[in-house]
């Protein structure tokens, strides 16, 4: 990787990096668009990272699909796919040393993961100092995820501009993830509801309300009455610090995670 980092940069090209764990849909797909917008060289990643997953997570189910991955980013115009294997990427042993995540990295998805944050961290800033990219694309669907890794980028001077950009959903809604191949398709119509709380709560701010408690028990309202959908957080929050808000602007996001059998879906939108 840094020869080819190396060949680019003598060429005079920027680079961009779009970090991604494969099992590749269209949501990964534009983050390649976006990069090809903003630099000369697209290197998308694939490495399932251990250090973010708890020992009680789906490590070792995580969809691997890589050859169909490499068809999918190279059809859509990636330069360079790094796909490091674990002993690559941690050889020996798990580091020592972390990068970590501070507030942001204690709510929501972090309180229910307590080490997921610091993982990310971690190796977004092992990916930043092997491909040393001008700019890194991130996705809206992991907010928090792009929060800590902004404030990471701005805390700790990394020479690298973030990108994020909007989440890809199919047609009824439901978020694009890696994760919905798990779900039946009674469990994707649980799952739905989740993005249907998100978008009733952004409608009743368009229609003026600005309280979080109302917007967020417009939301709960929709995900308590599920039988076989178990909410786990849904709060309105800034969308750069992750704490929960009292009056909710423009610009505020709402973030909202359930669990629909064994498959975990979080998803959010902006106000
Ligand atoms: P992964 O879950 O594979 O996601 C890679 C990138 O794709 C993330 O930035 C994520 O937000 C974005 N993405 C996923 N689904 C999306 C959708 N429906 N619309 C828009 N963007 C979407 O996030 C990770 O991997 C890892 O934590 C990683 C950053 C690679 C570090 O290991």
């Amino acid at each position: 990787m840094r020869h080819v980092v190396a060949d680019v940069r003598a060429k005079g090209q920027s680079i961009a990096l779009v970090p991604t764990m494969g099992a590749l849909h269209e949501g990964h797909l534009t983050l390649i668009d976006e990069a090809k917008n903003v630099a000369d060289v697209v290197v998308m990643s694939i490495f399932v990272n251990p250090l973010q997953f708890a020992p009680s997570e789906d490590f070792a189910r995580y969809p691997r699909t890589l050859d169909e991955d490499a068809k999918l980013a190279s059809e859509r115009g990636v330069d360079f796919l790094f796909t490091p294997t674990k002993e690559d990427v941690y050889p020996e042993h798990a580091p020592v040393v972390f990068v970590h995540p501070g507030s942001i990295g204690k709510e929501w998805e972090g309180a229910v993961r307590p080490h997921h944050f610091e993982g990310v961290l971690t190796i977004v800033a092992k990916l930043f100092n092997i491909v040393m990219p001008d700019v890194a694309v991130f996705g809206q669907k992991d907010l928090q995820q792009a929060a800590a890794v902004k404030a990471m980028v701005r805390d700790l001077n990394f020479p690298v501009g973030i990108l994020v950009a909007p989440i890809v959903r199919d047609p009824d809604g439901l978020a694009m993830s890696s994760r919905n191949r798990y779900l039946s398709p009674r469990d994707r119509e649980l799952g739905l509801i989740l993005s249907r709380a998100l978008f009733a709560m952004r409608d009743a701010f368009a229609k003026g309300e600005r309280r979080a408690s109302a917007l967020e028990a417009t939301g709960w309202r929709m995900l308590e009455r599920v039988v076989g959908l178990t909410p786990r957080y849904l709060a309105a929050v800034n969308a750069d610090t992750f704490q929960r808000v009292n009056n909710v602007r423009h610009g505020d996001a709402a973030v909202g995670a359930v669990r629909v059998g064994e498959t975990k879906l979080i998803d959010n939108i902006i106000f």
